[in-house]
């Protein structure tokens, strides 16, 4: 296969309305593995380094452009006048570019870069196609735009509502993503009638005008329908990111991970999972969370922008917030939440307690029931607890406090001073000791209730 030296760009289209969501948000924002399928789609790009990168939007473009920053352009298209005015919406932004464009859709996110190259070779190809169309088989053809081809060649390009009952008899469908050559699409676009069933300016027209010119158009056939597959409802969505989780989840297992139960582990477009670690059921990976060797999750947690050195060990029922780090050998038990505070190696917070803002020294023991107070409702606050302290059961260590190296803290202590190294602190009311009182308040009671009856 040949390398493509042309500079690339990208045209991505998002300006349908995506009435099917029934959303605020605008369609290709929503996330699948939390990340915006918009990203997921760019991202599976970059590897081929585009030199140029045009959304086309209609409705919601302040969102867009937000999302996307500096990192594409924006072409607006209103009103929508179909995916072959949609292209044209770039030409502005695309003035004097002569390298290849490839055009995507902004709610196709999956497309493989491999296909995507794949397209971009054959477009250099020796019978110098003027359009690659890609492709699929689906087991349902659907109201999917056909593609009338042979031997790779395609002969008409005809959408579902226009085409005969021998063409709709076709099973090769349109993905809608097409690569051409700069230098020729916006001239192909402009003889694009809409004299069809819709009235729209149809993209896949470019082919049948390059075709009437004797030019060759080519096809590019995935093997994997998948990835074309489009979102345009929230069921939809759903489906798209079970395939993904799915994917992910034999991808984890490959790299050396178990899964107990896979398909109840959700990770993140971005987990990272290191070898011999062991998820067990339920647990949701969120945003950037990495995992060394030799970790143990335990069923029911969440974890999300945390880092777990090797040798640690989470949950049962865990929830780490970002900024979560546990160095090497931590440990954190059921029902404790961890927020932006480290875990030195070897350091324990086995049950029942809130980390948050913290800084746990190594081979610290926090007691169940602990708390760092971290928050007056205006300002959030640290704690630093020093190496191998003992901080004692229901404790509430209130911010911003430091706990010196060593030092006891005695259950039940609301500290609010420093600790200093291998000092105790017990921080709570003298105890009152009255021998046998108990049993003369029980006597006088039941005699007092025996009178009334
Ligand atoms: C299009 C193709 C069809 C193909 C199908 C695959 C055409 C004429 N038809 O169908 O052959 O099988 O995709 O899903 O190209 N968009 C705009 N502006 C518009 C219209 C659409 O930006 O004016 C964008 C949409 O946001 C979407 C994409 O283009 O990302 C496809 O639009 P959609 O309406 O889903 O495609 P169809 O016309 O049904
Ligand atoms: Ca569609």
């Amino acid at each position: 296969m040949t390398e493509t030296a042309s500079p690339l760009a990208l045209v991505v289209l998002a300006a349908g309305k995506g009435t099917r969501m029934k959303s605020d948000l605008h369609k290709v924002l929503h996330p699948i593995a939390g990340r915006p399928m918009l990203m997921h789609l760019l991202a599976s790009a970059d590897a081929l380094e585009p030199a140029r990168k045009v959304v086309v939007v209609g409705a919601g473009r302040e969102q867009l452009a937000k999302a996307l920053g500096e990192s594409a352009e924006l072409a607006v298209q209103d009103p929508q006048l179909g995916t072959g005015h949609a292209v044209q919406q770039a030409e502005a932004a695309l003035t004097g570019f002569a390298g290849d464009v490839l055009i995507l859709y902004g709610d196709v996110p999956f497309v493989r870069n491999e296909t995507m190259r794949a397209m971009l070779e054959r477009l250099h190809g020796d019978d110098n196609p003027a359009v690659v169309v890609l492709a699929f088989e689906p087991d349902d053809a659907l109201q999917y735009g056909r593609v009338i081809a042979e031997n790779g060649v395609v002969r008409k390009m005809v959408e579902h509502k226009d085409a005969s009952a021998e063409e709709r008899a076709c099973r090769l469908c349109n993905s809608g993503l097409m690569a051409v050559r700069g230098s020729e699409l916006f001239a192909l676009l402009a003889r694009v009638g809409n004299d069809n069933a819709q009235g729209e300016y149809y993209l896949t027209d470019i082919v049948n005008v390059a075709n009437g010119d004797g030019r060759v158009c080519a096809v590019v056939v995935t093997d994997d329908p998948d990835e074309v597959a489009g979102i345009n409802s929230r069921a939809e969505l759903a489906e798209a990111e079970a395939r993904w989780q799915k994917k992910r989840r034999l991808q984890a297992m490959a790299d050396g991970a178990s899964l107990v139960a896979p398909e109840t582990v959700w990770f993140a477009w971005d987990t990272q999972l290191g070898r011999d670690v062991t998820v067990e059921q339920n647990v949701v990976f969120g945003p950037g969370v990495t995992v060394a060797d030799n970790v143990v999750i335990h069923a029911f947690c969440h974890i999300e922008g945390a880092r777990l050195a090797s040798g640690t060990s989470v949950g049962p029922f865990a929830r780490l917030r970002p900024g979560a780090v546990l160095e090497e050998k931590a440990r954190v038990g059921n029902f404790v939440e961890v927020k932006n505070a480290v875990l030195h190696a070897g350091a324990k917070a086995n049950h029942l307690t809130y980390l948050g803002d913290a800084d746990v020294g190594a081979g610290a023991n926090i007691g169940a029931g602990t708390i760092t107070c971290n928050y007056d409702g205006y300002f959030k606050y640290r704690t630093v607890i020093g190496e191998r302290a003992f901080i004692g059961s229901n404790s509430a260590l209130i911010a911003p406090v430091k706990i010196g190296a060593d030092a006891i803290v005695a259950a039940g202590s609301a500290v609010s001073r420093d600790v200093a190294d291998g000092e105790l602190r017990l921080v709570r009311a003298e105890q009152l000791v009255k021998p046998g009182w108990a049993d003369r308040f029980h006597d006088a009671m039941k005699k007092k209730k025996a009178e009334r009856k």
